[in-house]
């Protein structure tokens, strides 16, 4: 199926591992030009930049905390100048500090809302101001089942990802009128860096809460969020769907 997005440029944050890197090499298959970017991952990055050239496609990475607003400006203006045009946004990024509500202090809850749930404000905004005057445009942001059913020692975490589809929601109402479509993919356990950090009693009970009998890997969650932006996919806009193996029926 050619999903159309042949010269269509996209960002995405925390593009640098992960299951970002999967949807950056994802979209430049499908021929998209990618700018991503990083704050301590710069060898990573660098290397998905080599991936998207060795693809055909122009790659860029920058540093940029998605926590600034300053930095989310700056970032969607460098892509747009380098490339000449933005269709895309993906917003990953994203980081979990976990702990029980009792023993959870404010710093825990000030970064987990700042990256998480401010970082995608930052980004959605500065993409959003493209989007509307160019009257076309893509946002996918990355939110977790967590976010729809909350979880045990991750209140911070859960309430900004479901912060993340609040903002959506508004925002797929705000700028349809513009030709743009906002969704949000909610992805269950899936092993990474972040997964990492999951003590293995946590993983096995998720593990035994999926249908499928297993995680999903970055690229499965990546063939989502390309089919999301691209235009095959044009009459969905404000929706939540979920990639979890039946972890959270
Ligand atoms: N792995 C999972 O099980 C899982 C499940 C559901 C949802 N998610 C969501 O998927 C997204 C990606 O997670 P992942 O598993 O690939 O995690 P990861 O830890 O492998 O990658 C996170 C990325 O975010 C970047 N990042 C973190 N803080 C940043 C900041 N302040 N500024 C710029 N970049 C920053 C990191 O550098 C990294 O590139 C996150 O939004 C996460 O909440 C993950």
């Amino acid at each position: 199926m050619d999903l159309g997005l042949g010269g269509k440029s996209a960002v995405v944050t925390g593009g640098s591992v992960g299951i970002g890197s999967a949807i950056a090499l994802a979209l430049a298959g499908e021929g998209c030009d990618v700018a991503i970017n990083y704050r301590r991952h710069k060898v990573e990055a660098d290397e998905v930049v080599r991936r998207v050239e060795a693809l055909g496609r122009r790659g860029l990475a920058v540093q940029a905390d998605v926590a600034s607003f300053q930095d989310a400006g700056r970032m969607i203006r460098t892509a747009v100048e380098t490339f000449g045009r933005l269709d895309i946004l993906v917003c990953n990024a994203g980081v979990t500090w976990d702990g029980v509500i009792w023993k959870m202090t404010e710093q825990q809850w000030d970064q987990v809302i700042n990256v998480n749930l401010k970082g995608y404000f930052n980004y959605n905004r500065a993409a959003a101001l493209v989007f509307k005057d160019q009257k076309s445009g893509k946002i996918v942001n990355i939110s977790s089942i967590n976010g729809m059913r909350g979880k045990f020692a991750q209140a911070n975490y859960a309430a900004s990802k479901a912060g993340e589809i609040a903002l959506s929601k508004s925002l797929a109402r705000e700028l349809g009128k513009f030709n743009v479509n906002v969704n949000v993919v909610a992805p269950g356990l899936v092993m990474t860096e972040m997964a990492r950090e999951i003590p293995q009693e946590f993983l096995n009970k998720a593990m035994d809460e999926t249908v499928l009998g297993r995680f999903a890997s970055p690229e499965e969650v990546a063939d989502l969020v390309v089919y999301l932006c691209s235009d095959r996919s044009r009459h969905i806009t404000g929706e939540v769907i979920k990639i979890d193996g039946g972890q959270y029926i």
